[in-house]
């Protein structure tokens, strides 16, 4: 049964720019976005105050100048920025590591932990959960991205699969903190597939249960989904209540694709241009 609050949960889109693009076309779309972005409030729902609900994860050298753009007025409050990776350490001793320290100086509310092109590059859940301690520490929340490989839905897997990347933060991160999900199946990203809006509804609640069951806010968690999440398939998937938003890769990289998705969770976009 999903809860009552469910229907007002706010969407969230996260723009995950990947190793994209070059310094010029990056100034230039995040400068689309903040001007297209409609100036509205950002929901108080998540947090006291009101939390960005429109996210760019640029690769970090970007970080610095969008920071300083974000300071410097212009750019709406819901829009926030994030990071795409974050150091298990905070300072230190760690050559070409970036730290929770220094990402929260620059800005970044949100760090993605446990994407999937992270852990194949071979991070494991325990990394992964380290990692998520460190965002916490730093004051940066952290949105876990967990999802099964096709192999791992073939063969039934797949609620297991996820259930074990979770329980590896679940199980040490306080239940007072706050942890958003990305469910992000292997097989759709960046591939063109997308999971069915029944797909993705069966494994959110089950991603919703298992947080409940390690004495987190099921309820009140936000659960993207994200994988070739583009304009014509946004307004399905994000119609359905158990999805919170979005993390999007490839169509973040095209101001009017990123745009379209923004409005298809009925978040404004002025249409000024
Ligand atoms: P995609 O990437 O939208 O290009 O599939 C999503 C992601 O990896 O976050």
């Amino acid at each position: 049964m999903p809860s009552p609050e469910a229907a007002n949960r706010p969407k969230i889109i996260a723009g995950n720019w990947k190793l994209n693009p070059p310094r010029a076309r990056g100034l230039e779309l995040f400068g689309e976005v903040a001007r297209r972005v409609a100036d509205t409030p950002a929901p108080k729902f998540y947090g006291p105050g009101g939390i960005p609900d429109v996210w760019i994860l640029p690769p970090s050298p970007f970080l610095g100048m969008f920071h300083e753009l974000t300071r410097g007025g212009g750019v709406p409050a819901r829009i926030g920025i994030g990071a795409q990776d974050i150091s298990p350490s905070d300072f230190g001793a760690h050559t070409g590591e970036t730290g929770g320290g220094l990402l929260f100086d620059f800005g970044c509310g949100i760090a993605l932990t446990g994407h999937s092109e992270r852990r194949e590059a071979g991070e494991t859940d325990a990394i992964i959960a380290i990692k998520t301690l460190a965002a916490d520490r730093a004051g940066i929340i952290p949105l876990l991205c967990v999802g099964e490989s096709e192999a791992e839905r073939d063969s039934g897997d797949m609620l297991a699969v996820v259930e074990r990347q979770l329980a590896a933060v679940v199980g040490v991160l306080p239940t007072d903190r706050p942890l958003w999900i990305a469910y992000e199946p292997v097989w759709a990203i960046g591939t063109g597939r997308t999971a069915t809006p029944e797909q993705v509804v069966e494994v959110h609640r089950s991603i919703r249960d298992s947080l409940t069951r390690g004495g987190r806010d099921g309820a009140r968690t936000p659960i993207l989904y994200g994988g070739s999440v583009k304009a014509a398939n946004a307004v399905s998937l994000l119609a359905e209540a158990e999805i919170d938003g979005a993390l999007v890769g490839g169509a973040s990289l095209d101001a009017d694709s990123f745009l379209a998705i923004v409005e298809a969770a009925g978040l404004g976009v002025s249409t000024g241009g």
